[in-house]
C-alpha cells in the first residue's frame, strides 16, 4: 500500500518523513515556555507529517493555538452520549463511540451529501475534519478517564492557552495547575508527566501504513467514509491485545513477576523466571515485532526518558524490572531460538511509565495511544483524498482455488 509520512525499516525502525526519532527530537519544536526541557510537541510532528517541512517555533505555536481553539468544546450531543455510557464500559469502546458520534458534524460528509463538491475538493474537507477530530481528543480522553475513575466528574480543565498534550495531562488530573492533582504530585513531577505525554504521543503517531489501526483507517476512508468513522474503526483495531492493548499485558507481567522474585536486580532470578514462562509455552509480552529486527527505537526513547530522571524512578521496582528485562530477555529469547526478534518493543516501557505516575487503570493506556495514532493515519487520509486514491478492494480466493494453486 502507499503510505507517505513514515517508513519502517526492520533494522533502523521508524522514520518520520525520513528522520529518526532522535533527529526529530533535535529538530522539532517543543513548548518554548519550558526553555529546552520540553519534548517536541505532537503538533510539531503533525505539521511535519502533513507538509514534509520542519515547522518553526512560530508555526508550531500557531498550530497549538489552532487546535486549542477548535478543541475547547465537545459537540453537545457527543458530551451527552459520553455522560450516559456505563461508567465501566471498556475505555476503547467509549473512545470509538465518542469519535463515531462526531461524524454528525463531519464537513466532508455534509458536503458530499449535498453533492456540491468535486473529487478535487475532497481533501480540504477531510483536512478540516481531521484537525477537528485531533483537537477534540484531549476533552474526549479526559471524559473517558473521569467516567472510569471519578464517576464522570472532571479531573481537570481545558486550558486554551496550552498545548494538546498538556491538556490531555490536565484532563487526566495530572498537572499542577488546571487539575485536581489527585496523585499529589510535585510541580516537577507534573511537568515530567506532561513531557511523558508529549514524548509518548509524539513517537506513537504512526508506524508506517500496515499496522492494524493505520491500515483500518486507510481502508475505511477509501470507501469515502468520513475521518470520524474511519478513525473510530482504526480505534477498534487498536483495542486488540496484539496491537495497542499490549502495553497493558506488560504491566501485568511486570507486577506479577516482581511479586515472585526477590529483587529486579537479581539477574539470575529474572533469567530463571523468563525460562519458566517460555517452558510453559507462554510469551514474554513487549518483546518481538512483526517488522522490526532490532530494539524498537521508540523503546529506546522511553528508556532515555527514564535515564534522564534516575532519582524519580530509582524506587520503582516495576520500572527497574523493565530495565533489567531489556538486558536479560533478548539473551534468553535468542537462546530459546523461536523468535525472529528477541528485542524489546515500545510496549515493554510505555505502560509501566504511566503506571508509575499513578494511571493504574490498565485498559486506559490504549486511549492515550489512540490520541497519538490519530495524527499519522489522519494525515495520510488527507493525502489519500488529495491524490485521489481508489477504494481498497483486495481480491479474495476460496480454499479450492488455493488447493489448485498449490497443485
Ligand atoms: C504500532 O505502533 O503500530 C505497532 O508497533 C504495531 C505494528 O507496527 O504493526
Amino acid at each position: 500500500m502507499f503510505w507517505d509520512g513514515t517508513t519502517l525499516d526492520p533494522q533502523e525502525g521508524i522514520k518520520f518523513r525520513g528522520k529518526t526519532i532522535q533527529e526529530c527530537q533535535n529538530l522539532l519544536p517543543g513548548d518554548p515556555r519550558e526553555k529546552g526541557k520540553s519534548e517536541f510537541l505532537p503538533e510539531s510532528m503533525l505539521w511535519f507529517l502533513m507538509t514534509g517541512q520542519v515547522p518553526t517555533v512560530q508555526q508550531t505555536g500557531g498550530l497549538v493555538r489552532e487546535l486549542a481553539q477548535r478543541g475547547k468544546n465537545l459537540p453537545v450531543y457527543t458530551e451527552r452520549i459520553m455522560d450516559n455510557l456505563p461508567k465501566d464500559m471498556h475505555p476503547m469502546t467509549q473512545l470509538a463511540i465518542g469519535l463515531a458520534s462526531m461524524n454528525k458534524s463531519s464537513l466532508f460528509s455534509a458536503k458530499y451529501q449535498e453533492g456540491t463538491i468535486g473529487k478535487g475538493d475532497y481533501w480540504e474537507y477531510v483536512y478540516e475534519d481531521a484537525l477537528n477530530l485531533i483537537s477534540a481528543l484531549p476533552l474526549l480522553t479526559g471524559k473517558i478517564y473521569s467516567n472510569i475513575v471519578n464517576d464522570g466528574e472532571p479531573l481537570g480543565q481545558f486550558n486554551p492557552d496550552r498545548d494538546w498534550s498538556y491538556n490531555i495531562a490536565s484532563l487526566l488530573g495530572m498537572t499542577f495547575r488546571d487539575s485536581v492533582n489527585k496523585q499529589h504530585m510535585t510541580a516537577d513531577q507534573c511537568e515530567d508527566f506532561t513531557n511523558l505525554v508529549r514524548l509518548y504521543c509524539g513517537i506513537h503517531v504512526d508506524h508506517e501504513g500496515g499496522n492494524v489501526s493505520a491500515h483500518t483507517t486507510h481502508l475505511v476512508g477509501s470507501a469515502l467514509s468520513d475521518p470520524y468513522l474511519s478513525y473510530s474503526s482504526g480505534i477498534m483495531g487498536l483495542a486488540g491485545p496484539l496491537h495497542g492493548l499490549a502495553a497493558q499485558e506488560v504491566v501485568r507481567f511486570l507486577v506479577e513477576m516482581n511479586s515472585e522474585i526477590e529483587s529486579p536486580e537479581n539477574e539470575k532470578q529474572v533469567e530463571e523466571y523468563l525460562w519458566k514462562i517460555l517452558k510453559s509455552n507462554r510469551v514474554i509480552p513487549g518483546y518481538g515485532h512483526a517488522v522490526l529486527r532490532k530494539p524498537d527505537p521508540r523503546f529506546e526513547a522511553m528508556l532515555r526518558f527514564v535515564e534522564d530522571r534516575q532519582q524519580e524512578f530509582a524506587q520503582d521496582k516495576n520500572v527497574q524490572l523493565m530495565k533489567k528485562m531489556s538486558q536479560v530477555a533478548p539473551k534468553v529469547l535468542a537462546k530459546h531460538g523461536k523468535t525472529k526478534n528477541p528485542f524489546p518493543n515500545v510496549d515493554s516501557a510505555s505502560g509501566i511509565l504511566f503506571h508509575h505516575y499513578g494511571i493504574q487503570e490498565l485498559l486506559f493506556f490504549t486511549v492515550i495511544f489512540g490520541c497519538s495514532r490519530s495524527i499519522g493515519p489522519l494525515t495520510q487520509l488527507v493525502w489519500d483524498r488529495a491524490l485521489g486514491l481508489p477504494i481498497e478492494r483486495p481480491k479474495s480466493v476460496d480454499l479450492n482455488t488455493i488447493r489448485s494453486l498449490c497443485k
